[in-house]
């Protein structure tokens, strides 16, 4: 297993560009396997993750091109489909194991889904429950809690669906079922999650209607192949926010980044805690909302966080973690217990890395405490095979007064591939 090592900086410094949004990359060739002609996906994130995605459509009988300007997908339309010959391997991608299963749900034949390990230790019950309530045939491990999964589908109806928890993959899943459907199919959730599945359906032509936390779509619309350009990931630009935020005289820009509202809580997070941050020349792609933004490094405060504002930084938390860890007094993270369940448990793998660190984190089952400002030491870390750990720790490194290596550290390239050469370029040693 790789093992990354990672050093104290004197600044960080530069303008950069992250790789193509994780979450939009994924919905692209879903959406577009889906849609009548040519769909043309530039800026797409070739990660693992992604990469699977188009694996598993090209086993469902979808011609996809890889090239290294653009992803290419010969949309086969709504009913076009194929039965896969063998199970389908989602890898590492929790996005890509929900939301597939609501297409699969509608589709008239077999198929399995499984993944690796972290993946069959995830909750599927969440989308397998109101899945089989459309209409669809699903076995799984454990009565349908984890995969792997099959799936027989064909014929759903139209369901109105409460979800217990915020989650875009749940809430996805089941619109995309709904597509497959003849009538109205609402998701309603208790707090607002991303929305890019409602966006790209609206761009690809179909018929979305939010108001508030509800979420509707027609099903059987006539889907037709676009152009897209993905913006920017923001998680992938948090890890260089946060590093310039806590490095002193560090200043990065970040062009083209995602700023849809759903998730910038890392920007609110950190704008909070008294992080020099800007917004700046703010453009809309396909339907996203895109923008620059500037940090230079500044004194931070603790602060408090929960509710909308934990899902909208869901998957900063980590790293947040880390800014907390250099700024003045107590910051307190409630609401988070989904963090229990990504791609290892966030909160605990998080504590104990930095812990070895020098942090001062104490847990809670939905959240943390993070008590600073700590100067941190060099340390021999883990990943715990989560890519966001794995970079949140290699920023750590940046204020810590010696070495960090991390082991197991290749799942980096689960989301963001070049991660290490774009941070070895942005810091000053
Ligand atoms: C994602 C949704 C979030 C997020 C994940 C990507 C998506 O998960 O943590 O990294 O692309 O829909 P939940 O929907 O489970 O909250």
């Amino acid at each position: 297993m790789g093992s990354l090592k990672f050093y104290p900086a004197k600044r960080v410094l530069g303008e950069i560009t992250v790789p193509g949004d994780k979450s939009m990359s994924h919905r692209a060739v879903m959406i577009g396997s889906l849609a009548e002609g040519t769909t043309t996906i530039r800026n797409f994130l070739m990660s693992e993750d992604c990469l699977n995605t188009v694996k598993a459509f090209r086993m469902l009988g979808v011609e996809i091109e890889v090239n290294p300007a653009a992803v290419v997908v010969k949309g086969v339309g709504l009913r076009g489909l194929r039965e896969p010959e063998d199970v389908i391997d989602v890898g590492n991608a929790g996005t890509l194991i929900r939301i597939i299963s609501g297409i699969l749900a509608g589709q008239p034949f077999f198929s399995v889904l499984t993944g690796d390990e972290s993946i069959r230790r995830r909750p599927m019950l969440r989308v397998v429950e109101p899945l089989r309530r459309m209409g669809a045939i699903i076995h799984g491990r454990e009565g349908g809690k984890y995969a792997p999964l099959s799936i027989v589908g064909g014929e759903l109806k139209p369901i109105t669906h409460r979800t217990r928890v915020a989650s875009a993959q749940v809430k996805s899943a089941i619109l995309m079922a709904g597509l497959f459907t003849r009538g109205i199919t609402t998701v309603e959730e208790p707090l607002p999650s991303r929305d890019h599945t409602e966006r790209m359906l609206s761009y690809f032509g179909a018929q979305v209607i939010k108001e508030g936390t509800r979420a509707s779509i027609r099903g059987e619309p006539k889907l037709k192949g676009r152009e897209l350009t993905i913006p920017g990931d923001i998680s992938s630009a948090a890890y260089f926010m946060v590093a310039a935020a806590i490095t002193p005289g560090s200043e990065v820009t970040i062009r083209n980044v995602g700023v849809n509202p759903t998730r910038t809580g890392v920007i609110e997070a950190l704008t909070l805690m008294g992080a020099d941050i800007e917004v700046f020349n703010r453009r809309v792609w396909n339907n996203e909302p895109v923008a620059d933004i500037r940090v230079r490094h500044s004194k931070l405060k603790g602060i408090s966080m929960g509710g909308s504002l934990v899902v909208k930084a869901i998957d900063e938390i980590p790293i947040l973690a880390v800014a907390a860890t250099q700024a003045e007094g107590e910051t307190v993270i409630r609401g988070a217990s989904e963090l229990r369940v990504k791609e290892s448990d966030r909160i605990a793998s998080i504590a104990e890395e930095l812990g070895k660190m020098g942090a001062r984190i104490e847990t809670f089952e939905d959240g943390m405490v993070i008590r600073g400002p700590v100067k941190l030491k060099g340390a021999s870390c883990h990943s715990h095979g989560d890519h966001r750990v794995a970079m949140s720790i290699a920023v750590a490194a940046l204020v810590a007064d010696g070495e960090v290596t991390i082991e197991d550290a290749e799942c980096i390239s689960t989301s963001f591939p070049n991660f290490a050469e774009l941070l070895s370029s942005a810091v000053e040693i």
